[in-house]
């Protein structure tokens, strides 16, 4: 039954690959959403960052120190700055046993990029992230899918989900294209005091919620779902995990490991 049906059906359960197959390749690299399609996640997962000239990378942090040999804001570079730079070696120097030569010298993706080598291949679950440090993006981020025609009168319903913890960045997107389905995300703290009005005010602009797996308890699942919201928990790792938060009855999860999850839905 995990693998039927519509995307956005609350009987299909998703893998969304959390900044690709993260777990075996550096995070947000072509190479770890390759390994996340080949693993036959059902989204890819990005997050969006914003360069100085105002083009759309995915990157997981403001700053680029963590994820590249280069440092700063993103804000303050321009692309061209942070094409020269390597988002791979740092992996390779951080876990020695997935380490691959291959990795070494990897660029820092566009969004126009992904979008163009996986076309209508792939399903894509954007964040935007910062949205406050980055006025504009929702419009480039809108203007980005329809060059790909991934919104629009011809797009797959689901192909594509929005994703912030701002609310305010859900409505804006909202206001730009209705028909785009949007996730709000909750941190621990917020899914921990959730109450049944929020949760109407939810569904009134969003299909989902995705929580911190970690503060997510058999009430709430019960909770959301007869809101007939959609529930994906980041971030689960660990099969015993996936298993316990299936049988309290998730609709999908972000994962780092998209083999472990689509193994572990098998039985549900
Ligand atoms: O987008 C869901 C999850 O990825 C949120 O946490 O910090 O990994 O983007 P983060
Ligand atoms: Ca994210």
């Amino acid at each position: 039954a995990s693998s039927k049906g519509d995307l956005l059906s609350p009987k299909r359960i998703v893998t969304i690959a959390h900044r690709g197959a993260s777990g075996y390749a550096p995070e947000h690299t072509m190479s770890s959403y390759q390994l996340a399609y080949k693993m036959k996640a059902d989204y890819i997962e990005l997050d969006l960052q914003m360069t100085k000239d105002g083009q759309l990378i995915a990157m997981h942090d403001e700053t680029l120190d963590r994820t590249t040999n280069g440092s700063g804001a993103v804000k303050d570079h321009t692309l061209r700055e942070i094409k020269q730079l390597d988002a791979g070696s740092w992996f390779n120097e951080t876990y020695h046993n997935q380490a691959k030569m291959e990795y070494k010298g990897l660029k820092v993706p566009t969004l126009d990029e992904i979008l163009e080598t996986f076309g209508k291949h792939a399903n894509y679950y954007i964040e935007t992230k910062s949205p406050n440090t980055y006025p504009g993006m929702e419009e480039k981020l809108i203007e980005t899918l329809k060059k790909h025609h991934l919104i629009g009168p011809h797009a797959k319903r689901g192909q594509v989900m929005i994703q912030s913890f701002s609310k305010d960045s859900l409505l804006k997107i909202r206001d730009l294209d209705p028909k785009l389905p949007t996730i709000q995300l909750l941190n621990a703290k917020s899914m921990q005091s959730i109450t049944d009005a929020t949760l109407t005010e939810i569904r009134s602009y969003a299909v989902g919620i995705g929580p911190d797996f970690k503060s997510l308890k058999g009430k709430n699942v019960q909770d959301i779902r007869q809101h007939d919201l959609l529930l994906h928990p980041y971030t689960v790792n660990d099969k015993a995990e996936m298993t316990r938060l299936l049988t309290l009855g998730i609709t999908g999860a972000f994962t780092n490991y998209a083999d472990l999850f689509n193994e572990a839905k098998k039985e549900f």
